[in-house]
């Protein structure tokens, strides 16, 4: 059974997307897949560079060996948290259980090669200051997209303190630097809803 999609107005997308981290286990539809990454492509880039390419993980022999080999990287860093051992196991098993219940996972990832060459460390330090902007709007194009097709995802910052071990778990190239992982699926619940500051807060001055 296909999801049904959400309200096509634009405001409505923006506010009813949130980010979910229980899924039920039913499958999603291939094309919905690609046509989230599609949006995602859409996104502003330096230059145009489009430094961004996605690793989709649908295969659950697949999703259990990246939950595995990432499992190492999330006890090291909930011990140097200073916690318990209880507390460890309970977020551990809830990580897990996200990348093996969400029936797939996309992995956002930077890829570099294409970006402006300079002679300067400033210039080059800000062009892939501008390429990790442009990932993140490539994401909540991706995010936008898989909400308003009546699905959900959320987004989990992990890949960022153990790119090597998802890199060879994967078999990626060394061209791609893992960044983001997307669970996408059907929510189990409806999540709680964060509120946003207001206006007044957001815009500190106007001149
Ligand atoms: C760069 C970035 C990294 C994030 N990393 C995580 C994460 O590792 N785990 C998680 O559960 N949520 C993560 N989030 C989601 C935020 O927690 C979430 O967007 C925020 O709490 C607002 O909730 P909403 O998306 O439902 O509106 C991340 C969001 C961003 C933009």
């Amino acid at each position: 059974m296909r999801p049904v999609p959400r309200a096509p107005e634009l405001a409505d997308t923006l506010t009813g997307r949130r980010s979910v981290r229980a899924f039920a286990t039913r499958r999603v539809p291939r094309d919905l897949i690609e046509r989230a990454i599609e949006a995602a492509g859409w996104a502003p880039s330096p230059h145009g560079s489009q430094p961004w390419r996605f690793v989709v993980i649908e295969a659950m022999e697949r999703r259990v060996a990246l939950a595995d080999a990432m499992s190492g990287t999330w006890r090291a860093q909930l011990a140097l948290d200073r916690q318990d051992e209880t507390v460890i196991a309970r977020r551990l098993a809830r990580s897990r259980e996200r990348l093996e219940r969400a029936p797939v996972l996309v992995l956002a990832c930077l890829y570099l090669r294409d970006l402006q060459e300079y002679p300067d460390r400033d210039r080059r330090e800000a062009e892939v200051t501008m390429a990790i902007q442009s990932l993140g709007a490539a994401v909540q194009n991706f995010l936008l997209a898989i909400y308003q097709a009546g699905l959900d995802s959320g987004w989990m910052c992990a890949p960022l303190f153990c790119p090597e071990i998802i890199r060879d778990t994967l078999d990626l190239s060394a061209d791609l630097h893992p960044h983001a992982l997307l669970p996408v699926g059907h929510a189990a619940a409806d999540p709680k809803r964060r509120p946003r500051r207001s206006l007044d807060e957001l815009i500190v001055d106007w001149h």
